[in-house]
């Protein structure tokens, strides 16, 4: 990655050269369990969950990747958007994020299947360790951005978390949820 220096805005972000990328619910329609809700909302229109805005990742395995998630606001049934989550590859690396905008929870689930949930919201900062699973849930009315820093050497390994059960929203978070109404 080459330097650069930004504003912590998607705008800011695009101009200093981040690539976009676009999930859509029938990309990731298998998340969410009322499969009623999905075909239903499919029928009309294939609404945009998440998108991704990241700088060209460089070849060099000990650089960064540094991106911009805009997960949007919305339900699936009783589900709100969500990531479609992951773990990273051997090795397996950390990963910082930091909320700019919104609510949500970031949930972190290991392969032994223990779970562990922070805030993501401006001002709040977390840190994922290595062999932790991680997913971002946008449980406010607004748009959720977010920025997320790991290492170049790390592959994403959805597969891991849809073996594991990867959870969507522990039942705990309803009531966080409904305290955010
Ligand atoms: C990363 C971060 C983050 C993540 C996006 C989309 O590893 O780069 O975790 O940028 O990729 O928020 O989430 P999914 O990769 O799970 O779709
Ligand atoms: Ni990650």
């Amino acid at each position: 990655m080459k330097n650069f220096t930004s504003e912590l805005s998607v705008g800011a972000y695009l101009k200093a050269g981040a690539n976009k990328t676009v999930r859509t619910l029938s990309q990731l329609k298998d998340l969410y369990s009322n499969r009623e809700e999905v075909n239903r909302i499919l029928e009309n229109e294939d609404p945009v969950l998440y998108e991704v805005f990241e700088m060209p990742p460089s070849p060099k395995e000990t650089d960064l990747l540094v991106n911009i998630t805009v997960l949007h606001a919305g339900v699936v049934g009783e589900e709100p958007f969500m990531t479609k989550g992951h773990f990273h590859q051997d090795p397996d690396t950390g990963e910082v994020v930091i909320g700019l905008k919104g609510s949500g929870i970031l949930l972190l689930q290991n392969r032994k299947g223990e779970i562990q949930e922070f805030p993501v919201e401006e001002g709040k900062v977390s840190y994922a360790a290595g062999g932790w699973g991680h997913r971002v849930i946008n449980t406010g009315k607004e748009d959720l951005h977010f920025l997320a820093i790991s290492g170049a050497n790390m592959i994403h390994d959805y597969e891991t978390a849809v073996k594991l059960n990867f959870k969507s929203l522990p039942v705990e978070n309803k009531e966080r949820i409904s305290a955010n109404e």
